[in-house]
């Protein structure tokens, strides 16, 4: 089969794609695993059962059923929908915002393919931009986005000690190079894989950066405030005509709704919706009309704040007590859990790959993530991108535990043995 430059980029081996299809070779196997790769949200029943709810009344409706599955909403998104999301916006977070500030994606995932290559690529001067992501570790799912090859530069972080086990990344504002060939900023708060969330003063600071550069800062919010708001420690949202926020239904426990929402400036919106008409004609209605009066009545927060964010935070709590007890007197260091619903650990100075690290576990029956797919933009040989690797800890506590254990065993193996 003979392939276009972009049937060519988007078929060859992709960081994303490989994860994806190791984690299915895994599951389709006959072992049982214990699930810690993957980054689907939990099924919180309380959660379930609302939309379950809901669902039934749509049912039961005769025009909401017909919106549901019978109608084209405009490229920009369902007009109700985008209304009722400025509204909640504007009361609880106090965003200068309207339905034209807000455009819908099938997913954010789509949202970020269209911003990435709306700003970065080649423009009509012939100039190459990328996108600068303040540090990396970054969410594997911006990688491969860029309808180009080379599309990210991302800063190496600076690591915080905080205690003798627990460290944070932090932006190194002298390893972000804004410059001509720079079309966007772009950082995920809280991030996949690591859970850290950026400071206020980290995002004041990109911000500004940003206008002085005249480029949008663009926020992937997917697991940030206000909903579902997985953010375990102070951070103040950020929003103004120079921000773009990406948020998402999916991690409130939806993601097969496949709805994604950009907030941002008329004139970006205008271009979103542009793309979107050509690429999707239509954005899908069921996360919308799933949620329309979730989101009018402002209990889309209720469930975020009482539920879904409570739920994960719990866990990941028990989750790093657990590591503590198991890795013991081992050389690691969990990343502070800001948010999210990951752990992301490093065992300084690991003896094998983490990659390596990933093969035995999986032979013994447990899925992590390999921290080194992580890494947009850094493409110096940083021995830590081959030392971490990424959790998931909200599968059934027991199961989580003892998950847990066996990884501390491997580690303890490779440390004394390799
Ligand atoms: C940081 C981050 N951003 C964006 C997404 C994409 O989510 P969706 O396309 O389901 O909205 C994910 C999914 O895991 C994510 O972790």
């Amino acid at each position: 089969m003979k392939l276009s430059a972009f049937g060519t980029k988007f078929t060859t081996e992709s960081g994303i794609l490989s994860l994806m299809d190791d984690l299915g070779n895994a599951l389709a196997g006959d072992q049982d695993m214990i699930m810690m790769g993957g980054g689907n949200p939990s099924h919180i029943p309380e959660v379930q059962a609302l939309f379950h709810d809901r669902t039934r009344r749509i049912l039961d409706n005769p025009k909401e059923f017909r919106h549901l599955i019978g109608v084209y909403d405009p490229p920009q998104g369902e007009i109700e929908f985008t209304t009722n999301m400025a509204k909640l916006l504007r009361r609880e977070l106090g965003w200068d915002v309207s339905a034209r500030n807000i455009a819908l994606t099938n997913g954010s995932q789509s949202g970020f393919f269209m911003l990435f290559n709306m700003f970065a690529g080649e423009y009509s001067n012939g100039q190459q931009k990328k996108i600068q992501l303040p540090l990396a570790p970054e969410y594997i799912g911006y990688s491969d986005a860029g309808l180009n090859g080379d599309f990210f530069t991302a800063g190496h972080p600076k690591i915080d000690y905080l205690d003798a086990h627990t460290f944070k990344y932090r932006v190194n504002f002298d390893e972000i190079k804004i410059s001509e060939q720079t079309g966007a900023i772009c950082v995920s708060r809280p991030t996949n894989p690591t859970g850290n969330v950026i400071t206020d003063d980290e995002l004041a600071k990109l911000d500004e950066l940003a206008k002085q550069h005249d480029i949008p800062l663009i926020i992937d919010s997917a697991y940030g405030t206000p909903f579902p708001n997985l953010i375990f420690t102070d951070a103040t949202p950020l929003w103004n005509d120079n921000i773009i926020a990406c948020m998402s239904l999916s991690k409130l426990g939806l993601p097969a709704a496949r709805t994604g929402i950009i907030v941002a400036s008329e004139a970006v919106i205008r271009a979103v919706s542009s793309v979107n008409a050509i690429i999707n004609l239509s954005t899908g209605s069921f996360g919308p009309v799933l949620t329309q009066d979730m989101v009018r009545s402002g209990e889309i927060i209720r469930i975020s704040n009482d539920l879904v964010k409570p739920y994960y935070q719990q866990r990941a709590q028990l989750a790093v007590n657990w590591f503590h007890s198991a890795l013991g007197e081992l050389p690691y260091y969990i990343h502070k859990a800001e948010g999210a619903m990951f752990l992301w650990l490093w065992f300084k100075d690991l003896p094998i790959s983490s990659l390596e690290l990933y093969q035995r576990l999986k032979a013994r029956g447990v899925l992590i993530v390999s921290g080194h797919y992580f890494f947009p933009g850094i493409t110096d040989e940083w021995q830590h991108k081959h030392e971490c690797i990424r959790v998931t800890y909200s599968q059934e506590a027991d199961q989580v535990k003892k998950g847990i254990e066996i990884i501390a065993d491997e580690v303890r193996n490779a440390y004394e043995r390799s």
